[in-house]
């Protein structure tokens, strides 16, 4: 099938690589000329573990193609929206100026029978609004909700869950339901779910999928507090409530919270569509999340100010700037937040980061960085981890201790084991773990 992706962001190119390695031949287009080029020579523009072999893979092929041309959507008969919908500055609602924009510019290009199928995530009532136009040309729009994890993207694109399709009406789109059916044929021929409702409850899933998330994670960082508060362990609190299969062990990670570009956006977006639509109770509840979420982060700042003897003057490293590993994204990073809130409160602080020190850069340019680990923690005064890396997860506490100036660590995410890093002479401190 001849597809074009419009928006070569995270989820386009990932989308465009990955529907052009199951066989489908594949236009990105996108207004970056920049990000094209790099695209094209197989350089994602982000980190995104195994992208770069999929991009050299399908372009050798010759089934994946980049261009900033509108008109080059012209050959194919289905059309994917990867465009980005980022928060509104001074709102909580989500920005869809891009997708109006996306579509606008598709518009002169559609066939009579082609397909648009949105993927970015909308408010309720986006796919109706843009229907109409989209039907006057003689084609037909699904909203088909993209739920791909940044740094397991490529798995997430070929192996998805669950497709959703979101349609004006079942009858009268079967034959562009059987399109995208032929889209996705090697997914479900693997037996993937395919479900098929209205375009408003297409629209609410993606936004109600990451606001669950955000709440199991918000839940536990609240019952990390009232662990701290009783002396319990809220990683075991985590491990045997967990076991209920109703509840799940997943996502049930306690430390400094969520970030990243979906989860903060996506609940304030559920915030303001709730507001909009005068559902109180919703909007107090997904308030909350957001708030206790926001507090992890002072909380931790106020750890390290206890067990550090104050902040002024303390040199110390923050281990991590990504939102979370595998991925070189900052975009509200609960790392440098609370890096930069420990250096207001007059701390000397040094980050590091395998892969994100460049774009942390960028967003919070009056940090100091380093890529490398050694270089944060040498004569450091206190170590706080915030983004759990592989290798910081994995650091030897004896052999650091050599480093330091003076040993304390603050695990922000719960993935050290507290007792080795006593023994070896560490003042070792943690949210929710006694
Ligand atoms: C999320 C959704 O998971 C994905 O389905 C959707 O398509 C996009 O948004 P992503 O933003 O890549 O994906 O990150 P995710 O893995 O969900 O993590 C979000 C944040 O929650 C990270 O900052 C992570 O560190 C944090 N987190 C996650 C916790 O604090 N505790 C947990 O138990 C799990």
């Amino acid at each position: 099938m001849k597809i074009s992706v419009v928006g070569c962001g995270f989820l386009g190119a990932v989308y465009a690589a990955g529907m052009a390695s199951l066989g489908h031949d594949v236009v990105g287009i996108d207004v970056d000329q920049d990000k094209l080029d790099r695209l094209t020579a197989g350089h994602s523009p982000f980190f995104e573990p195994g992208l770069d072999d999929l991009l050299i893979e399908a372009q050798n092929k010759g089934s994946l193609r980049f261009s900033a041309d509108f008109p080059d959507t012209a050959s194919s008969t289905m059309h994917f929206i990867c465009v980005g919908t980022p928060q509104l500055d001074g709102s909580l609602a989500a920005d869809v100026s891009y997708v109006n924009a996306a579509v606008q510019s598709l518009l002169p290009h559609l066939k009579p029978g082609d397909v648009v199928v949105g993927k970015s995530t909308v408010p309720v009532g986006t796919a109706a609004r843009l229907a109409p136009m989209i039907v006057d040309a003689g084609a037909d729009l699904i909203w088909n909700p993209e739920f791909l994890r940044e740094g397991h993207a490529v798995k997430d694109t070929l192996n998805p869950d669950r497709l959703i399709y979101g349609v004006r009406d079942k009858e009268a789109s079967a034959a562009a339901i059987q399109d995208l059916d032929e889209a996705y044929a090697t997914m479900l021929d693997r037996g993937t779910v395919r479900l098929v409702m209205a375009y408003p409850t297409a629209e609410l899933v993606k936004n109600s999928a990451n606001s669950f998330l955000a709440t199991k994670i918000s839940f536990i960082n609240a019952m990390a507090e009232l662990c701290d508060a009783s002396g319990a362990d809220v990683t075991e609190l985590a491990d045997a409530i967990g076991i209920d299969d109703r509840i799940g062990r997943k996502f049930l990670n306690a430390g400094v919270g969520f970030g990243g570009g979906c989860l903060p956006k996506d609940v304030r977006a559920l915030q303001a569509q709730a507001r909009d639509l005068g559902v109180d109770s919703a909007v107090s509840l997904l308030n909350d999340i957001d708030h206790i979420n926001q507090s992890q982060r002072s909380r931790l700042v106020a750890l390290a100010s206890r067990l550090c003897g104050g902040l002024e003057g303390k040199r110390l490293a923050v281990l991590g700037a990504a939102f979370k590993p595998n991925s070189d994204d900052v975009r509200d990073s609960p790392a440098l937040d609370v890096a930069q809130q420990l250096q207001d409160a007059g701390a000397v602080v040094i980050v590091c980061d395998p892969h994100a020190t460049t774009n942390a850069s960028l967003r919070f340019p009056d940090l100091s960085y380093t890529d490398t680990l050694i270089d944060a923690v040498t004569d450091s005064d206190g170590m706080l981890l915030l983004t759990e890396w592989q290798e910081y997860r994995e650091l030897d506490p004896a052999a650091l201790r050599q480093l330091v100036h003076i040993p304390v660590m603050i695990d922000g995410r719960n993935v050290l084991d507290p007792t080795a890093w006593r023994t070896a002479g560490w003042t070792f401190g943690a949210l929710g773990r006694p």
